[in-house]
């Protein structure tokens, strides 16, 4: 009796092995590919490539399932995306998600810029949605050591209606931030811990 629970306890793991560990192979080369840009530790030394480590998984599948839809139209990534199936998608981005984070630059803050600027995004409640350290949450994407390059073009991308989100919450809350704002806030977020 033990004997033949224990081999039914083998049958149901090769069972569940044999096709999770095909899928999981072919998350694993895609993930490769992905990092070549977005950095091989999660962390990207790529001009307006975003780092990846630490972003939530939903928004993460979130982001990808709208390249892949074309929703976000950015070409390179509507192409890396293509045909990617919802379990796979869901897979990377999990994978992707337990990356480290990204540290923040080495440089020595500009202390009364980062005074300012942190006062700017409490008066616009970026916090309040992104996260008293702006690691984020859900469909909310970490900001804290995010490249500053990435986040300003990002911004300006919301601001002038060329980036979709998956709602209007970014379009909605740079209506009334300008562009030398939206500097200095790159410039914040991508000082944060
Ligand atoms: C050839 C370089 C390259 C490769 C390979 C690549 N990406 Fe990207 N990815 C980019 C660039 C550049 C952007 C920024 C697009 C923009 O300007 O909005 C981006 C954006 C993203 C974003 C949005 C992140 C954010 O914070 O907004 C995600 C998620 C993403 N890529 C995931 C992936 C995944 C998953 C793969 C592999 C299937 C992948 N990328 C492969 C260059 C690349
Ligand atoms: C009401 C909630 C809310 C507020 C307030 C808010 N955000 Fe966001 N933010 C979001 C959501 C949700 C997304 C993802 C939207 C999407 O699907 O593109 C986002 C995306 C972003 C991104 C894109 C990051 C990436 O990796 O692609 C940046 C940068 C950003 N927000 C900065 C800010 C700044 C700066 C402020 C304050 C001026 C702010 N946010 C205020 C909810 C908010």
């Amino acid at each position: 009796m033990a004997l033949s629970s224990v081999w039914r306890g083998a049958l149901a793991v090769v069972m569940l092995l044999s096709p999770w560990a095909a899928a999981a192979q072919s998350v694993q080369d895609r993930l490769k590919t992905c990092l070549a840009c977005h950095g091989e530790s999660g962390q990207s030394t790529v001009p307006l490539t975003p780092s990846l480590g630490g972003q939530p998984a939903f928004f993460l599948n979130i982001q990808i399932f709208m390249f892949r839809e074309g929703i976000r139209k950015v070409p390179l990534m509507n192409e890396m995306t293509r045909g990617i199936s919802n379990n796979d998608l869901k897979a990377l981005s999990e994978a992707i998600a337990k990356l480290a984070p990204p540290p923040p630059p080495s440089d020595t803050p500009d202390a009364k810029r980062m005074e300012a600027a942190r006062t700017l995004s409490e008066m616009n409640r970026c916090n309040v949605c992104h996260g008293g350290t702006y690691a984020g949450g859900e469909n909310v994407p970490r900001l804290a050591g995010q490249r500053e390059d990435y986040l300003l073009h990002t911004l300006r991308e919301y601001k002038a209606n060329t980036r979709r989100g998956y709602d209007a919450a970014m379009q909605d809350v740079l209506h009334a931030v300008d562009d030398k704002q939206l500097v200095d806030l790159a410039y914040f977020l991508a000082r944060q811990k």
